[in-house]
């Protein structure tokens, strides 16, 4: 589902952290993803560096290398480490070509807990080949004591993909059903934000349009492994600037910032990945709280389930909206591939291949 790996950066070449320095401080949530975070050599400088700039810190990784994670675990145990986990056992190791990934990342997450860590969960992405297991996943998460952030799968360029689209979209979407009911019966009030949240997501898994405006490049903006800011992490004509030359208040604050949020206004992807969605729900003038109409639709089906009653998700979202699938070719995974990375540099527009490439 994801090609990042084929193109692996060169270190040389990657943010340095005099340059991430000039991240201002104040941000709801800062999330180190990839590529994969642990392959910096200094990651845990990374963290100790931006931790007090956020209120909410997450690694979003593939838990295979656990040793630098267990050291921040242990100096950090409030942070959010998720793990990316898209199936239970072999189904995992084969969508995700890992080599015994599933039990490596089990273990991971083991120490993470001994090692004092308070917020290990995981991430899927959920398909067809995992729809059926979503609510194993999500048990695993709670054994851990952590979350399991669910979002669809998409293209764009930090995945270097423009080929996934689910096979049967009304299958995938229906799967979610159930996760949501259980969500809602949890004690957590963050699980019940995720139940609506996953509304948002079997609509994009439907394909259809968003319902909420996208607030990328006002309320979220990513940084690529080189430094240069975006918008968002699905078009790379959305880049506002460059921490290597600028600073933050230059980028934020420039005429390619401004344009971009016009474009994103003008935006019809239905992007739903986890920190999209978690943007939208919220008001800009108060983000601590959701925004009014979700909450009430949280509050009447957090009731209604735990009555014990059923959902009527057919109401919400329209599952005779059904965008067209074309054929696509099967996706190649499963351990033992060959691996030829290329890398790229930073001077050859690695994303231009992706411009304009419509993300349905
Ligand atoms: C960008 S990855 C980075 C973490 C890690 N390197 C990994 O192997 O998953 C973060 C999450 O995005 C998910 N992901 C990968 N490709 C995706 C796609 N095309 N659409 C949506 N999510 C995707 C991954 O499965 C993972 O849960």
């Amino acid at each position: 589902m994801c090609h990042v790996w084929q193109h692996p950066t060169l270190p040389a070449e990657e943010v340095p952290i005099d340059f991430l320095a000039k991240l201002p401080a104040g941000f709801r949530r800062l999330v180190l993803t990839g590529g994969e975070p642990t392959l910096r050599a200094d990651l845990e400088d990374i963290v100790d560096l931006v931790r007090p700039k956020t209120r909410y810190l997450e690694i979003s990784t593939n838990g295979l290398l656990a040793a630098p994670l267990e050291r921040i675990a242990a100096r950090h145990p409030e942070v959010e480490i998720s793990i990316s986990i898209d199936g239970i056992g072999a189904r995992n190791d084969t969508l995700r070509g890992e080599q015994d990934g599933y039990e490596r990342k089990l273990a991971t997450m083991q120490r993470l807990v001994a090692a004092g860590g308070r917020n290990i969960g995981l991430t899927t992405a959920i398909q067809d080949g995992n729809c059926d297991q979503l609510l194993d996943l999500y048990r695993l998460a709670c054994r851990f004591g952590g979350e399991m952030a669910g979002c669809a799968l998409h293209n764009g360029f930090l995945f270097h993909k423009a080929d996934n689209e689910p096979a049967n979209r009304v299958r995938t979407a229906r799967a979610v059903q159930p996760l949501v009911y259980e969500l809602l019966l949890s004690r957590h009030p963050r699980n019940w934000i995720r139940a609506y949240q996953h509304l948002g997501m079997m609509r994009k898994i439907l394909g259809q349009p968003r319902r909420l405006p996208c607030p990328a490049g006002r309320d979220f903006l990513f940084v690529d492994p080189w430094g240069r800011v975006y918008a968002c992490n699905i078009r790379p004509d959305l880049e506002i600037g460059d921490l290597a030359s600028q600073t933050w208040k230059e980028i934020m604050a420039g005429s390619r910032a401004a344009e971009a949020r016009t474009r994103v206004a003008r935006c019809t992807h239905n992007c739903w990945l986890a920190g999209h969605a978690r943007a939208s729900l919220r008001g800009r003038r108060f983000p601590s709280l959701v925004r009014l109409q979700p909450l009430g639709w949280i509050l009447a089906n957090k009731l209604r389930a735990a009555l014990g009653r059923p959902i009527d998700f057919d109401h919400a979202v329209d599952f005779r909206d059904v965008a067209h699938t074309p054929v696509a070719a099967r996706r190649e995974s499963g351990p033992g591939r060959d691996f030829h990375p290329v890398p790229q540099p930073k001077t050859e527009q690695p994303y231009g291949a992706f411009n304009n490439v419509m993300n349905k």
